[in-house]
């Protein structure tokens, strides 16, 4: 199978041919895609160096599947031209996900909405990614009725000059370095915490935290369950976490929840007070599966739980439910 990552320079890019490489997907011919900048610049796949090309190039090689990771901007060019061609791009950006007519796919969930149709399939956005995979056989057993999460997002989530910002500021602090960097936020992330992910909206509330309120309903096929999100950065170098605390319609047995989430798929359960362990980041790295735990009652109303949840946003949030996503096409012959 012919397969371009566009993006392919970028951190989740970069992330996407490692998974690709550890997954053992079906690659025939790896076709690497980034800004003009980069055209002629190596990356490397199963050992092997491949020349970074540009996005016409790209159409004209004729993928069977494009994984895109290059920007809201560059899929809402790109993706229809890339479409036109019957290439099935599968796009990490937020461009796509609230088109009625645009799959958004969590495939532990709801890959069997996916059809040969399709040839712009959105991935959902990080911090909902790992949300929607524990929260869905809780829905499915007692049924959500609202949810409320806040997130403490690292600055991978940002890209690459969000990692050199904090490298940068965490070299001054410690070795005195006076080496440049360039500001990826508008304030210091290290030893800060910063309540803003993506611009603000009229409303008061980020886009990263509309995303998570409209793209859960999209993803779950409920637009009834309610959704409020404050969403942070912290300095953390790679790994998503979130607290969220979910109000269901029937009441539920703690030790069900925790069945029911032990055996859901893509979920880890890290639960184990009298040791203290339990879900970080540290741990989550390089690993594809959501962890959850601090699994509790929120003894202040009927029916409600609290959870903590942690995953690798390059990689469930990113790179790995990309990956998911075409090895589901290709499974199911869709592309
Ligand atoms: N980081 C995360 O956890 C995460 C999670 C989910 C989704 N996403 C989304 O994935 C996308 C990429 O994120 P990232 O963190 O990987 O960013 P990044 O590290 O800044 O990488 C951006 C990539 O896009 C390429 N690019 C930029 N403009 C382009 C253009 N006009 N034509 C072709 N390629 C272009 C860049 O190429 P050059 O090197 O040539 O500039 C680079 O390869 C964003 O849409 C982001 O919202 C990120």
């Amino acid at each position: 199978m012919r397969v371009a990552v566009v993006g392919a320079t970028g951190l989740v890019g970069t992330k996407m041919l490692q998974v690709l490489a550890e997954r053992n997907f079906p690659v025939s011919e790896l076709i690497p895609v980034a800004s003009a900048k980069s055209v002629g610049k190596e990356v490397e796949f199963k050992g092997t160096k491949y020349k970074v090309i540009g996005m016409e190039e790209a159409i004209a090689a004729k993928p069977n599947v494009a994984l895109f990771s290059a920007g809201g901007s560059t899929s809402t060019e790109w993706a229809p031209k890339f479409a036109a061609a019957g290439i099935t791009v599968v796009d990490n950006s937020s461009a796509w996900r609230m088109d009625p007519k645009v799959p958004l796919v969590v495939p532990e969930i709801n890959a069997d909405v996916l059809t040969s149709n399709d040839k712009i399939i959105a991935n959902p956005n990080c911090s909902t990614i790992q949300m929607v995979v524990a929260l869905a056989p809780l829905h499915k057993a007692y049924k959500a009725q609202r949810i409320v999460v806040s997130t403490y997002q690292s600055v991978t989530g940002t890209g690459v000059k969000a990692v050199s910002q904090l490298r940068g500021e965490r070299q001054k602090e410690v070795a005195g370095s006076e080496e440049g960097y360039e500001m990826a936020y508008k304030y210091p992330i290290d030893l800060n915490v910063i309540p803003q992910i993506d611009v603000f909206l009229d409303n008061g509330y980020t886009k990263e935290e509309m995303k998570m309120v409209n793209e859960t309903k999209k993803i779950m096929r409920d637009d009834s369950i309610r959704v409020t999100a404050t969403t942070v950065r912290i300095p953390v170098m790679g790994g998503h976490s979130e607290a969220v605390n979910i109000e269901f319609e029937k009441d539920f047995d703690l030790a069900e929840v925790r069945h029911l989430l032990e055996t859901a798929p893509g979920v880890v359960v890290t639960d184990d007070l009298p040791n203290q362990h339990y879900p970080m980041p540290m741990d989550a790295h390089e690993k594809d599966e959501v962890f959850v735990g601090r699994i509790r009652r929120d003894e202040s109303q009927p029916n409600t739980l609290n959870l903590w949840v942690v995953s690798d946003n390059l990689r469930k949030g990113a790179a790995t439910n990309a990956v998911q996503v075409a090895e589901y096409l290709a499974a199911n012959n869709l592309i």
